[in-house]
């Protein structure tokens, strides 16, 4: 299968610390994947080294069949990258910051006035052209940032902690932004920390401590990630309920969620020993996102030796 972002055991160690590790990635045309985890875990080195802007330290890769050693400097005219610290200039109004970006990717005089409009119209900023960034609200500014980073219509685009900052509203409206350009045939990465966003991509890179721990959609994660049942409980008092859960046998892990508290139980568990032990009654739930990160990560962090991949 042709994939439009591959690599194979992509590293990037500063001095004696590993920043990305091994990481293997085959993401295809038209697909989103949202690079999920804490802060930390490699996201923007991955990001920087599949833009060609950060030389890895070993392995190798491919972006749009252009291979990251060789040529590096042409990957970086291809791509449409929003970097975590993505600026736009403040003193200037939206047409100009459009412009200037355009101007950038030299895109010529009859193409860059169609582009600057449709841009304008993906930002919702259409009739507000001339008003000062400055004035705009962080919702707003991010997806003018978004236009100005794929104004020249690339064909893949790296967007790093886009919505960070920003409102719920403009969170939801900036992600039907990115699904209709993917729906166009583009290729998407997006790092961020939230798992609803995550949940709206077709894949999700799950990344921790450097590791790539999944490359999966996010059903497929759920369904193969848990092994077990996970039961939510709503309790007065979690914290101490939940030293007493995590005790009892069969129970392979719990957390808390907010105010309730997510319980794994293993295969061999006794749900009847989960009921007589709490003040409420435990309810059988889908997987979350989070539950599959935290059982990735736990099941990483006892066998070393596991597979990079789950469903692969
Ligand atoms: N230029 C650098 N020199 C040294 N360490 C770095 C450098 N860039 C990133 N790191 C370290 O690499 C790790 C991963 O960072 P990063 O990729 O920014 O993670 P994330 O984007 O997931 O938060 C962090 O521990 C960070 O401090
Ligand atoms: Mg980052």
């Amino acid at each position: 299968m042709d994939y439009t972002i591959t690599t194979s055991n992509l590293t990037k160690t500063f001095g004696s610390f590993t920043a990305v590790d091994n990481i293997n990635l085959n993401i295809q045309s038209g697909d989103i994947c949202a690079f999920l985890g804490p802060n930390g875990a490699g996201k923007t080195t991955a990001i920087r080294m599949l833009c060609g802007i950060l030389e890895p330290s070993s392995g190798t890769g491919s972006v749009l069949g252009y291979d990251l050693l060789k040529n590096a400097e042409f990957i970086k005219q291809k791509l449409g990258y929003m970097s975590q610290k993505f600026s736009l200039y403040l003193d200037l109004s939206v047409r100009e910051n459009l412009d200037f970006y355009a101007g950038i990717y030299r895109i010529p005089g009859k193409i860059r006035r169609r582009r600057i409009e449709e841009m304008l119209r993906l930002a919702g900023l259409q009739g507000r052209e001339r008003d000062l960034v400055a004035n705009l609200s962080q919702g707003f500014k991010q997806r003018l940032a978004l236009s100005c980073a794929i104004i020249s219509d690339p064909q893949v685009i790296f967007l790093d902690e886009p919505t960070s900052g920003v409102s719920p509203a403009a969170r939801r409206s900036f992600f039907n932004i990115i699904q209709e350009e993917a729906g166009k045939g583009k290729t998407i990465i997006v790092s961020t920390h939230f798992m609803d966003e995550a949940e709206r991509c077709g894949q999700i890179a799950f990344f921790n401590e450097g590791k790539l721990l999944a490359l999966d959609n996010p059903d497929n994660l759920k369904r193969n990630a848990i092994q077990g049942n996970i039961y939510k409980i709503v309790v007065e008092n979690p914290v101490h309920e939940l030293d007493k859960i995590t005790g009892l046998p069969g129970v392979i892990d719990a957390s808390l969620h907010g105010r309730s508290l997510h319980v794994l139980l293993g295969p061999q568990g006794d749900v009847e020993l989960l009921k007589n032990s709490t003040s409420s009654v435990p309810e059988l739930i889908e997987p979350t996102l989070e539950d599959v990160f935290l059982a990735l990560a736990r099941r990483r962090g006892r066998k070393s030796h596991e597979p990079n991949f789950i469903g692969h």
